[in-house]
């Protein structure tokens, strides 16, 4: 998988992604990146990227003809599906995740400032995603969050640890508590069933242990799943 980045802070990338299994996958090329400053399309000496709003307003606006420029100098067979991070995109989902993590590639901008001009993301078709109902200063965090994401899903990255079929939301419940040695901790015991070696009765109690953390953390994922 290729990720392209549109990005005023190139070396924001790979951060985390470098580390750990992920990091591996990089070296292994089970998955590559490209950063694209939007900085070397800028206008003048100043290499400007960015305007003040028309109809006013705070913050400036990224213009649409340096961001067209900086997205056409990625070859069209490269760019695979466009996505804008912004807090008004499309929540980001694991079944979202799911979907983008099996194409080739993916082309993704970051914005900064207030945003970016409406017309290159329509006329360029980005789609766009947000990762919550929060502000972050830059699209850059975004896009590391929907990279690792989609990354983990790839084939060989998680190894043996991978169980995607218990995870958190693949079900459309949260998942059930974890334990592991010592037995007792602080005077603390594990659950009994968990060493009882009974396997029927273990999977009943997290399956229940998971819909109770659901319907009290995630009463809106309980509707559905009850449905
Ligand atoms: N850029 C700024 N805030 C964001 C968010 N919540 N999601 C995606 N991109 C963003």
């Amino acid at each position: 998988m290729h990720f392209n980045l549109l990005t005023l802070f190139p070396e924001m990338f790979p951060a985390s992604l470098g580390q750990s299994l992920s990091g591996k996958a990089l070296s292994k090329n089970t998955w590559s990146y490209e950063t694209i400053n939007i900085r070397d399309f800028g206008l003048g000496t100043h290499k400007s990227v960015d305007d003040t709003p028309f109809g006013g307003g705070a913050g400036m606006v990224m213009r649409p003809d340096i961001i067209e420029n900086a997205l056409l100098s990625i070859p069209k067979q490269k760019q695979g599906r466009k996505i804008y991070m912004s807090p008004r995109g499309t929540p980001l989902s694991q079944e979202l995740v799911k979907e983008l993590s099996t194409e080739e590639s993916l082309t993704i901008l970051c914005g900064r400032y207030e945003g970016v001009d409406q017309r290159v993301l329509d006329a360029h078709e980005f789609e766009e995603i947000s990762i919550g109902d929060y502000v972050l200063s830059g699209g850059e965090p975004a896009a590391l969050i929907v990279m690792d994401a989609c990354i983990r899903l790839l084939q060989g990255v998680m190894g043996n640890s991978a169980t995607p079929d218990e995870e958190s939301f693949s079900n459309g419940l949260l998942e059930y508590p974890h334990y592991t040695k010592p037995a007792i901790w602080n005077n603390l015991d594990v659950p009994k069933v968990l060493t009882s070696g009974h396997h029927a009765n273990i999977k009943a109690w997290q399956q229940e242990q998971s819909e109770e953390i659901t319907k009290h953390r995630r009463p809106d994922l309980w509707k559905i799943y009850k449905k």
